[in-house]
């Protein structure tokens, strides 16, 4: 029988894609997704892609009883992938206390309910601001964690210790944490992508709809930066490739392929790229040139990060392989085709 798997967030950026892989993979997925940061016709692009429509259930994470009804009425669910949190930096620093309740409680209620209801493995998506500014790039997952620069940041700290400290007290559950670099692009049918809600926070996003017309500019933050070219340097890891470690993990958490209760993995590409390499190669890709000016540095940018990916590549058998001309081309396509059907 089909291994039942929980996605929280599913109807989310990375969420969505990792529903298609684990779904291509053969496991049965259920989604709770409150919507409150995604759209439901992300089931509809979802389902166009594998020809399985996931169970969705409109469910808050943070609700206990409500996740607990949930459980009661789909039993056997055999790991969770926890996705639903707000992520955005800058808000969180305006709301601090949405964003401790929102992605605290969330993953505090998962935690209490899967004894309860026996379920084995829980894949947390963390982050690679853990590491704050790092000493030397590229970083392993060994390097220490700097003090949080945001309560989003601390958030996704406070999480990983609270994993840490519940599997370390016995609980009957086994967990790995993955800390992703810069996720970009979409799936190559371009059923499904990033979708962000008004002003988008993110470079990749901000470049497509830049070069397709919605914003008149793009503003590079800053040119002045101690690397090559002047201009920050990131690990920008296709969805795609971010999504199968997912499934991966998973694997390897109910096939107990490792003796370790709690491990964690950066997901990166091991190659730092430059915001302004960056949009040579979208120019390159799309066949159009991008409209841009250098502006001041925006406050609370690293200037520099990117992955050591060799854990993941050697433990998990993972690595990222696709190019970035691949993965830029497929978030060009998504742009283009809602523009085509007149969300944007
Ligand atoms: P996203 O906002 O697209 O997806 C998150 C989903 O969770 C959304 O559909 C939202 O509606 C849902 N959600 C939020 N709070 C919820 C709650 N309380 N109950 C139920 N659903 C809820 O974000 P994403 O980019 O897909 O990110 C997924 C995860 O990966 C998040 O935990 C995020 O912090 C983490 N992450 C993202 C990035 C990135 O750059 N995108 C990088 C590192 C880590
Ligand atoms: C990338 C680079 C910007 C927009 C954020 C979170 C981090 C993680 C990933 C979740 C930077 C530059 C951007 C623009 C620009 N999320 N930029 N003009 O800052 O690496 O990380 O998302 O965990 O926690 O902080 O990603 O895409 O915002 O920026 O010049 O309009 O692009 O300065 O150098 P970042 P980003």
């Amino acid at each position: 029988m089909a291994k039942k798997i929980l996605v929280t967030g599913g109807t989310g950026y990375i969420g969505s894609h990792t529903v298609v892989v684990l779904q291509e993979a053969g496991y049965e997925v259920l989604i709770v997704d409150n919507l409150s940061n995604s759209n439901i016709d992300v089931i509809d692009g979802i389902t166009r892609i594998t020809h399985i429509r996931p169970v969705f259930e409109k469910l808050d994470c943070t609700d206990r009883e409500g996740m607990r009804s949930f459980f009661e009425k789909y039993p056997g669910i055999d790991g969770i992938i926890h996705f639903a949190a707000s992520k955005a930096v800058g808000e969180s620093v305006q709301k601090p206390l949405l964003y401790y309740r929102n992605n605290i409680v969330s993953l505090l209620n998962l935690l209490e309910l899967m004894p309860e209801f026996n379920v084995k493995g829980l894949v947390f998506s963390s982050s690679c601001t853990v590491y704050g500014e790092p000493d030397k790039n590229p970083i392993d997952e060994n390097a220490p964690i700097k003090p949080a620069t945001s309560p989003y940041g601390n958030t996704k700290q406070i999480n990983e210790e609270i994993i840490r400290d519940y599997i370390h007290s016995g609980a009957p559950i086994k967990s790995i944490i993955l800390r992703y670099f810069n996720p970009i692009g979409a799936h190559p049918s371009a059923e499904i992508g990033e979708l962000p809600l008004g002003e988008p926070q993110n470079l990749v996003p901000y470049i497509t709809q830049t070069a397709i017309g919605i914003r008149p500019y793009l503003k590079v933050f800053g040119n002045d930066y101690n690397t090559p070219d002047g201009s920050c340097i990131r690990d920008f890891i296709d969805v795609m490739d971010l999504s199968r470690a997912h499934l991966v993990a998973m694997d390897r958490i109910l096939e107990d392929k490792s003796d370790e209760k709690m491990e964690i993995f950066n997901l990166g590409t091991g190659r730092g790229v430059s915001v302004l390499e960056l949009i040579r190669v979208f120019e390159k890709v799309s066949g159009k040139p991008l409209n841009y000016k250098i502006v001041g540095r925006r406050e609370g940018d690293i200037e520099q990060i990117w992955a050591n990916p060799e854990k993941a590549n050697k433990v998990l058998g993972w690595k990222a392989e696709t190019p970035l001309e691949d993965t830029l081309a497929s978030a060009w396509k998504w742009q283009l085709k809602l523009r085509e059907k007149g969300i944007m």
